[in-house]
């Protein structure tokens, strides 16, 4: 078995997705077509030409403009299915998901239709394969704490169908003390807790979304290693990391996959984890992201075999189903 057969064979958990960003090309005109919405592109090939990024920003305005084609409860069912079943096929036998509902509410979609679709697709897949899947609801930190207040109340009536809460969209100039309170509700509320930092933004923006937002896991996290006494922290407190290789290199967090820090990350002791993001935008589900860092960096069989298990001891599987993965 080559390194490249082991790290596609193995079982393992994706914690780091967002659901819209899965949005197939095809998917997203045939759904256009059926919600007779208009995209301002001629062609899946057009729209793919697009995809030439040159930073967070550039990816954000593009996805935001491209998840306006889901209109109804089957267009939510559609898409998650489509993105379970290629995660099925990398055998990843538990995924965490985010979704961005106040893309779709600010668009007079209800909550309830989003969730809805979205959550009837993962049942499905636990039916079918015996795969696990949660959700995690993510606000938008180019918008307000009061909206993202609202969202979580708008979003209460379906507390059963969400796990926890994150932070996503635009980084730089939007801090993670912006959502001091609404996290810490959340916190009361009994949910887990995420953040995206240190993707563009600084490592001081991990030191806040662990000190202030008291998030269990960070989302990205590769710009830690330039902060000693951070690197240091995380690793100790055995903070996971969620990190997306083919998304670093797409966003130009890293030039290309040659230059990714993956394996400085493993070497500091840093529970990393390899992720998506948002596969129809940067080139790939989760085996292609192991099969580029595999090709690209001097990783091993330890190596795999260890992001395998950072990826299950992360989740927030209950405590005996993780540890039968362990
Ligand atoms: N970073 C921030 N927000 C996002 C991302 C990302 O990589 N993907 C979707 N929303
Ligand atoms: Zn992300």
């Amino acid at each position: 078995q080559t390194l490249r057969e082991l790290v596609c064979a193995m079982p393992k958990a994706e914690l780091h997705m967002h659901i819209e960003g899965s949005l197939e090309p095809e998917l997203m005109f045939e759904m256009a077509e059926r919600n007779g919405i208009r995209l301002p592109y001629a062609s899946v090939d057009e729209l793919r030409r697009a995809y030439a990024f040159t930073d967070l920003q550039s990816f954000l305005d593009i996805y935001y403009a491209g998840a306006s084609v889901l209109q109804t409860e089957r267009d939510f069912y559609d898409m998650t299915r489509a993105y379970l079943e290629r995660a099925h096929a990398d055998n990843v036998r538990h995924t965490e998901i985010f979704f961005d509902p106040q893309t779709h509410t600010a668009r007079g979609i209800p909550m309830g239709v989003v969730i809805d679709g979205i959550h009837r697709a993962l049942q499905d897949a636990q039916r079918e394969w015996g795969m696990t899947a949660a959700l995690i609801l993510c606000f938008l930190r180019h918008l307000s704490e009061e909206e993202a207040f609202a969202t979580l109340e708008q979003a209460l009536p379906f507390r059963d169908r969400f796990i926890g809460v994150g932070l996503d969209s635009s980084e730089r100039g939007h801090p993670p003390e912006k959502f001091a309170r609404v996290f810490a509700r959340c916190r009361e509320l009994g949910l887990h807790l995420v953040a995206h930092a240190g993707e563009e933004g600084p490592p001081e923006y991990i030191r806040t979304a662990l000190d202030v937002l008291h998030v269990e896991r960070i989302d990205h996290g590769v710009r830690c290693l330039e902060d000693a006494e951070l690197t240091r922290r995380v690793a100790k407190e055995g903070i996971a990391l969620t990190v997306c290789p083919l998304s670093n290199v797409k966003l130009r967090v890293f030039d290309q996959i040659h230059d990714h820090n993956m394996l400085e990350l493993l070497d500091a002791g840093l529970a990393a984890t390899v992720n998506s993001d948002d596969p129809a935008y940067f080139g790939g589900y989760v085996n292609d992201n192991f099969v580029a860092l595999f090709d690209s960096l001097p990783l091993t069989r330890e190596h795999a075999q260890r992001l395998a298990r950072n990826s299950f001891a992360a989740s927030f599987l209950d405590e005996a189903t993780r540890e039968r993965y362990l």
